[in-house]
């Protein structure tokens, strides 16, 4: 009974209340749905417009005409509004970093670099997937600082400092200070369920502490496994707006060396201290196919500590949205994660691959000695007794 015009018609205008919603690649972060009101004045339209042009209202060849161009208008213009919609353009006054990362470097002095010289080679400095794996000797921070500096880069350093964990914090900001970034703009976040305990520390120029007041879980694994939800939640409220990268680290740990934007890629992850030169099967991933983390014992790359990652805010808020869903799914199985949310972090490094890897110079422990490969020692874990801190 409709002709095939028709059928379009009609198609048009129920996807248009009902498709838009449920597609989903807009139900991403950046999406916010066109208004249901807004979305029925269209369908209106079509259906109205259908009804002119399919003779059952009875009207002129001339206003008929007329009818079709204006719907396809109406059509044209719906449609140009999707991606405008879908990045968020309005809330967001800049483009990704992303967009708009190509820079000048002019008249710099530094080594050449020669294609026949390996910089090291004791150490791999790149994965199958062409990710550098960072380590000192890779890089040249000055040709790294310039390009970054030139987009006035602001990174987020991510901190949970929940019940006892608070004595950690003041070693932590105190080194990051002298450490961390140096010269860059720099937010703290410091995720607590103790503000007033965030004890006063000077801080440099570009510089802030942002106290974030959280609820203490009752137990310590039911902590480190939250910090995925509150870094996702934050991420799409706070973070976005004011940082470009993140990177998410443990608060029991001090930096005793430089970690700059060498670290910096779309998304990152850290070699564990103890596993970098482990076999799969030695590899501690969740083994239960049943739980969300599974990892089988022939795939595996790597095994990535929790205690340091990062990316962009887009991709940090993927990443940490993975990892709570993930989690949320298997507590509702009864199951939890052999390293809760590190099991979790190496299941979406396995299928999402990290864009850079830091060595265990990012992420080590002083009671493991040194070793020949390990150049610098940058982030250091604090001795802690576990079960002293651990207590409620
Ligand atoms: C780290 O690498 C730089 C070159 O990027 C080199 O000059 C320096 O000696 C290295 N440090 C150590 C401790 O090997
Ligand atoms: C995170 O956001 C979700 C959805 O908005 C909310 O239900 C949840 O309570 C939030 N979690 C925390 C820890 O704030």
């Amino acid at each position: 009974m409709f002709s095939p015009i028709g059928n379009l018609f009609i198609g048009l205008s129920v996807n248009s209340v009902v498709g838009i919603h449920l597609l989903p690649p807009f139900t991403d972060r950046h999406y916010t749905p066109l208004p249901l009101p807004l979305l029925l004045c269209f369908s209106t339209v079509l259906v109205v417009c259908y009804l002119m042009i399919s003779g059952r209202v009875s009207m002129g060849e001339k206003s008929r005409q007329k009818t079709c161009i204006i719907t396809a208008a109406v059509i044209l213009f719906l449609f140009s509004l999707l991606p405008i919609w879908h990045m968020d353009y309005f809330s967001s006054s800049r483009w990704p970093l992303q967009y708009s990362f190509s820079c000048t470097l002019n008249g710099m002095i530094y080594d050449k670099p020669n294609a026949l010289v390996p910089q090291r080679t004791d150490v791999a400095m790149i994965t199958p997937w062409l990710a550098p794996i960072v380590w000192n000797g890779s890089y040249n921070i000055d040709i790294l600082n310039e390009q970054f500096h030139q987009k006035g880069v602001r990174i987020g350093l991510t901190v949970f400092a929940i019940k006892k964990y608070i004595v950690f914090i003041k070693t932590f900001i105190e080194t990051a200070e002298q450490f961390f970034m140096v010269g860059n703009k720099v937010n703290y976040y410091v995720f607590t369920d103790r503000p007033t305990d965030v004890s006063f520390i000077p801080l440099k120029e570009g510089r802030r502490l942002v106290v974030l007041e959280v609820p203490s879980y009752k137990r310590w694994q039911e902590v480190t496994m939250r910090r995925m939800e509150m870094i996702r939640n934050y991420s799409q409220q706070l973070f976005i707006n004011e940082v470009d990268y993140l990177v998410c680290v443990d608060v029991d740990m001090k930096f005793s060396d430089e970690v700059g934007v060498e670290i910096l890629s779309d998304v990152f992850g850290t070699l564990h201290p103890s596993f970098y030169g482990a076999s799969r099967e030695q590899f501690t991933h969740e083994r239960r196919p049943q739980s969300e983390a599974f990892i089988p014992v022939d795939e595996g790359d790597f095994y990535y500590a929790g205690g340091c990652f990062g990316g962009t805010v887009e991709e940090v808020y993927k990443l940490t949205n993975f990892c709570h869903n993930a989690m949320m799914t298997d507590k509702g199985k009864n199951i939890e994660a052999i390293w809760h949310d590190e099991s979790y972090l190496n299941k979406y490094f396995l299928y999402h691959k990290p864009t850079k890897v830091l060595s265990p110079e990012y992420l080590w422990n002083n009671n493991f000695g040194g070793r020949n490969f390990l150049k610098r020692r940058r982030f250091v874990a604090v001795t802690k007794n576990n079960v002293e801190i651990r207590k409620n």
